[in-house]
This record gives structure tokens, sequence and C-alpha cells, in this order.
């Protein structure tokens, strides 16, 4: 089955073509330089580059994968969550699409679509590996940070979440408290390297066993009144200490509570996904803890496929088309709140 991914809920336009789970192509248009003067998305200009860009990226994304677009037997969009008039770009392209060329639609959550990135395969359908259940979830990004237990593909419980600021966020927002600039999780991964992790002492958030829960507001308050009558020499004195002890914090909060979770869930195995996992030291983190706790852990098979992309969504769109059929495409819409 050929299935043609949209994705538009922040500032990535995307579009890719799956085989079955097989990734053909894979197209994202980002627009960080557009939004890094401002020091964060602008819903406005974001919405208006989805519009420029999504045909010419939906065209390459097929003419990449050697398709066209009368193979396609599926269209996945993103109907949320996400920035409601950036995910109505992507959403009502690929409706008017599916109407057009009398293809099957089906809309899909994107939280769903970084859960299920771990199993994409590349077009030589390698990692080759069938994930044992239950599977700990633990992803996280700019937009949200959960850990949910997935008794199968599309039997899902949130056991944990933020109750605040997403961990990619709160990465954002010390890096701009920095003058690092946006987004800011990749350049704290790499001013922190080498710095002092105990330079700040920072809080531990929610610290109670019994709390799933996750915070990091506390976190980047804490981090905000340490240093905020420091001169800006001060600062870039310090600048790979201060990286490293926030990011650190925000990395010890993440496995401490991962930790526990698996514990009382007793998973049989663990994945991690979401932007935030692009970085290096996380997945590090990550994999040493599944050592200890003696369950294998999936990570998406390249790091491109963590940040936002379409392959995921059309995984999440395969498997929800072969479990409950199309969605009816003159009834859906988008759901910037929308839940797991
Ligand atoms: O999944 P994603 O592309 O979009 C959302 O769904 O939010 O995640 C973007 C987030 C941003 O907060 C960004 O700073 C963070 O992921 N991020 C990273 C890295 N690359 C992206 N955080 C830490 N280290 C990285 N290398
Ligand atoms: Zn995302």
């Amino acid at each position: 089955m050929y299935i043609l991914g949209i994705e538009t809920s922040c500032d990535d336009t995307c579009a890719a073509v799956l085989k079955d789970d097989r990734i053909l192509s894979n197209v994202i248009s980002g627009q960080t330089d557009l939004h890094q003067q401002w020091g964060g998305v602008v819903p406005d200009i974001a919405k208006r580059a989805h519009q420029e860009r999504i045909d010419p990226v939906v065209k390459l994304a097929l003419r990449r994968a050697k398709v066209t677009i009368n193979q396609i037997d599926l269209i996945a969009a993103t109907r949320g969550p996400g920035l409601g008039i950036a995910l109505a770009v992507g959403l009502n392209y690929a409706k008017d699409l599916a109407k057009k060329y009398k293809k099957p639609i089906v809309a899909v959550n994107h939280v769903e679509g970084h859960l299920l990135s771990v199993f994409l395969k590349n077009s030589r359908g390698n990692p080759q590996f069938t994930p044992v259940f239950p599977v700990l979830g633990l992803t996280v990004s700019g937009g949200h940070t959960k850990i949910v237990l997935l008794e199968n593909i599309g039997d899902y419980h949130v056991v944990g979440e933020t109750l605040d600021d997403a961990a990619g966020e709160a990465l954002d927002k010390s890096a701009k408290l920095l003058g690092l600039g946006y987004p800011g999780g990749p350049v704290i991964e790499q001013v922190a390297k080498g710095g002092d992790i105990h330079f700040l002492k920072l809080p531990s958030p929610l610290p109670e066993k019994v709390n799933f829960n996750l915070s990091f507001s506390g976190l980047k308050t804490s981090f905000y009144y340490q240093i905020k009558d420091w001169t800006v020499d001060k600062k870039m004195k310090h600048l790979s200490d201060l990286a490293a002890s926030f990011q650190n914090s925000v990395f010890d909060h993440l496995e401490r509570k991962f930790s526990l979770i698996i514990d009382e869930y007793k998973p049989l195995s663990l994945l991690a996904s979401g932007g935030v996992l692009a970085n290096t030291l996380l997945r590090a983190r990550l994999r040493q803890l599944a050592r200890r706790k003696h369950l294998p852990l999936y990570l998406p098979y390249s790091k491109k496929l963590n940040t936002d992309n379409a392959t995921m969504i059309a995984l999440a769109g395969y498997h929800q088309f072969n479990q409950s059929g199309p969605s009816d495409v003159n009834n859906i819409d988008i759901s910037p709140r929308f839940e797991l």
C-alpha cells in the first residue's frame, strides 16, 4: 500500500511517501530562518509559509518516491495537536487532494505519529524487529512530554505527562535566556559539551515517588532567577556550564520519571522519540537505563525521524486505516488540543 503523509502542525512543511511501513521519501521544508528573529514560532508566518510550500513539498515527495498521485492508496494528514492555523493548511490540502483523486483519507494524531516513528523502516525494510508489547514510550518534543503505555498499536494509556511546559519548550526558553536563539535544544546540546553539570544547583521537580507526572516550569524559573542579574560577560564566560547544568536537570527529571514508571508498570520493552530525542546524550542515557532494566529500547532508526516529519504521520495513518478504515472526508476537522 502506498501512503502519502502530510504534516504541518508547527513550523515544518512536511510530506512523505511510504510503502506500508517503509520510507520511500521524506521531504521537510523547515522555517527556522523565518521565525528565528522573533525568538519562537509566529503562527501567521507559519501559516503563510505552509500555504506557499505545501504543494511543491508534496509534489517533491511523490517525485522522490517515484510514485504518482494516482498510485497512492491512502492520504494521511495531521489533525492535531498543534497550531490551529498551521494544521488547517495541511489537512485542507489533504482533503482537497482526497476529493479530487477519490482517495481514502485518515486524520491522525501527531503524538501517535511520534510514538510510532520508532517502527519506521528504510526502503529496504530495515531495521527488522517485532516489537514486544506492552511497550512503555517516552515522547518528548517542543509541544508535549508524555509517558505512554502501548498495549498494542492503537491501544494507548497516558501514564505520565508534563503539568506545564514540555521538555523541549524548557530547553528553548533557557536558550533564549542565554541569548542562543531558536530552536534552543540543538544549540544547548552543542554549547553544553564539556560544561560542568553541577555548576548551578537546580531543583528536582515533583520528587514524590508516587507522582508519575512531570514539570519543567520550576526548573526554568529557578534558572532565570539565578542568572537574571548576571552581566552578559559573566553569562558568556560560563555559557557551557550554564547550558550543561540546565540540560542535565531536564534529562535527570525525564530519566527519573521514566525509571519510576517502568518499575510500576513493568513493560516488556521501551521506546523513546520526539524532537528532544535528537539529542545524543539523552539517547545514550536512555540506552543505559534500558540496559539496567534489562529491556529492549526502540529509537527511530535515524535521528532525523525524531523531529517533525510526515513519515510518522503516514505510518500512524496506515495502522489507523487497517484497524478502523478511512475518516469521512466531509466530517474531519483540525483539533489543536487533540488528545491521544
Ligand atoms: O518534535 P519536534 O520537531 O516538534 C514538536 O512536536 O514540538 O520537536 C521540537 C523540539 C524543540 O523544542 C527543539 O528544541 C527540540 O525538539 N530539539 C532538541 C534537539 N533537536 C530538537 N532538543 C535537544 N537536543 C536536540 N538535539
Ligand atoms: Zn512533533
